[in-house]
């Protein structure tokens, strides 16, 4: 556990987490151009996200790492990417089209496309941070990824995720990130925002953003 310098009590989530943990991600992002464009009726979007959550967040505990406050106001979910990680892809594929139905395809060309642009460098990969909207703008957002970003300088690697708009490059912005090259979603899509925290250098700067050559992968 560590208590953050805003006094906010982080931990590793476990199973016991997962009612709350899942409605906190399946509410967070319940808005939002991404949202807008993978689910148009907000209806439909409400109960896909809450499968697609619940999948998210326990695929989160098994394979990565997850973290939460002690009043569980916020999860974040890591993933250590210290080598390329193939996807089963034909796996991944059945599991979209029960999460989402007549919604998968967008939801695939989503995780397509992130896949294609991710890097090859050893990092750690914030799939997903989410603040329970009513507890937003407290700073719990930013402690909870600092907590994170201070074990990662600890083991000299770097931090890569996707941002979703500009208010929250913004907030990754402050924290040490830099903006890298966008994923422009097809279709009438939003722009996505690559970012990339390097780690840190012994001239006490940050190491830059990797070059990424876009891989093909059929989902
Ligand atoms: C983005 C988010 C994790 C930030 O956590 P937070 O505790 O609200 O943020 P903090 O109080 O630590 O920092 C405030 C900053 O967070 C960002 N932020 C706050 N609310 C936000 C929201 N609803 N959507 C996007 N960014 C938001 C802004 O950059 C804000 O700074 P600003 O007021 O200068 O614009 C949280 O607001 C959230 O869950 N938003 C919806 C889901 C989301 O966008 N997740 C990130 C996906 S990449």
């Amino acid at each position: 556990m560590t208590i953050t310098n805003n006094d906010l009590l982080v931990r590793s989530a476990t199973e016991a987490d997962a009612g709350p943990l899942i409605a906190v991600l399946a509410e967070a992002f319940h808005e939002g151009p991404v949202a807008d464009w993978l689910i148009p009726d907000p209806i439909d979007r409400h109960t896909v996200y809450y499968r697609y959550f619940t999948d998210a967040f326990r695929h989160g505990l098994e394979h990565g790492q997850v973290y939460t406050t002690s009043g569980q106001t916020a999860v974040a979910i890591w993933y250590p990417r210290l080598e390329p990680t193939p996807t089963d892809t034909r796996e991944r594929l059945e599991a979209l089209e029960r999460i989402a139905g007549v919604h998968a395809p967008k939801f695939v060309l989503l995780e397509e496309m992130f896949d294609a642009f991710h890097p090859d460098e050893p990092h750690h990969y914030l799939a997903y941070l989410a603040v329970d909207p009513t507890r937003q703008n407290l700073g719990i957002g930013a402690a909870l990824l600092a907590d994170h970003h201070r074990r990662l300088d600890g083991l000299g690697l770097p931090a890569y995720l996707e941002a979703s708009n500009m208010r929250n490059r913004r907030l990754y912005l402050r924290l040490g990130y830099t903006a890298g090259p966008t994923i422009v979603l097809p279709t009438d899509g939003p722009v996505i925002w690559r970012m990339w925290r390097g780690a840190p250098t012994t001239t006490g700067g940050r190491t830059s953003f990797p070059r990424t050559r876009p891989r093909r992968r059929s989902l």
